[in-house]
């Protein structure tokens, strides 16, 4: 089932609590100078600015005709309420944002999202005609433990349930092992590959093998223009979703070119 039929590969940049919206624009003008529209044949690149941005980005795109998607960090299950400070899925597919990032790590551990949360904000993007990038990962802990697989596919199963086969299908899985995220420490090309061909069997013991040969999984975790490549090559990562080395131009296009890199 891995690698029979290749997914189209999506590389996500998740800017985190990074640059405002004057910065976002030029950036995002600068990576459409850098990433040639033959590459955007091949590739999806969605770009996850912070909520203030989104707008001042989604203007840009449009406007200048450039071929990549808008993405949200974070949204809240509800469609609308007293819910002081939060953003929900509507908002986000009005600004034609097509991406949503659910259940980070950094959402999950620093804001205390449990997995039930993380499965309600699944269903409202799919509901609101948007595409979740579930983010599943270990601890340095768990992994040391063997605990890995167990680990994810909890979080994965939990963060599907209630969602359709068909909706699954579509969706994005990304495999962030926390102890990767923001250290310079990336998964072997090996580890990667190993977990999300487990999170692709999970898939399918809940949605089936359709749904588990067109669902595309990420890996995310200190993925940069060296090892992004290898990481590319392996038959069940899809995708890369980028943090630092996303937040300039000139690091994040030869990722979104990893193909021109690897030579
Ligand atoms: P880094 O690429 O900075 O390690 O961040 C990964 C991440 O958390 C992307 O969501």
């Amino acid at each position: 089932m891995s690698g029979e039929q290749r997914r189209r590969p999506l590389i996500s940049a998740n800017w985190k609590m990074h640059l405002n919206h004057f910065e976002a624009i030029q950036q995002v003008q600068k990576l459409s100078y850098l990433v040639s529209t033959e590459e955007l044949e091949s590739v999806d690149v969605s770009i996850h600015p912070p909520f203030v941005d989104i707008r001042s980005v989604q203007t840009v795109l449009e406007s200048d005709g450039i071929g990549f998607a808008l993405g949200a960090q974070n949204c809240h299950p509800e469609a609308s309420g007293a819910f002081t400070g939060e953003v929900s899925t509507q908002m986000l597919a009005k600004l034609h944002v097509h991406y949503v990032i659910v259940g980070h790590s950094e959402r999950r551990t620093l804001f205390g999202e449990s997995d039930d949360f993380v499965a309600a904000k699944v269903r409202a993007v799919h509901a609101a005609g948007m595409t979740p990038i579930i983010c599943v990962g270990e601890t340095l802990d768990e992994r040391e433990a063997d605990a890995t697989e167990a680990r994810v596919a909890r979080q994965l199963e939990a963060a599907l349930d209630g969602s359709s086969p068909d909706a699954i299908a579509g969706f994005v899985v990304a495999y962030e092992p926390i102890w990767a995220i923001g250290t310079g420490r990336v998964a072997s090309a090996d580890d990667a590959q190993a977990v999300c061909h487990h999170l692709r069997a999970v898939v399918e013991e809940i949605a089936g093998s359709s749904a588990a040969a067109s669902i595309r999984i990420q890996y995310g975790g200190s993925v940069k223009a060296d090892n992004a490549a290898e990481l590319m090559a392996r038959p069940d990562i899809d995708g890369a979703l980028v943090g630092g080395a996303s937040l300039d131009a000139d690091t994040f296009a030869p990722i979104v070119n990893f193909r021109s890199a690897a030579g």
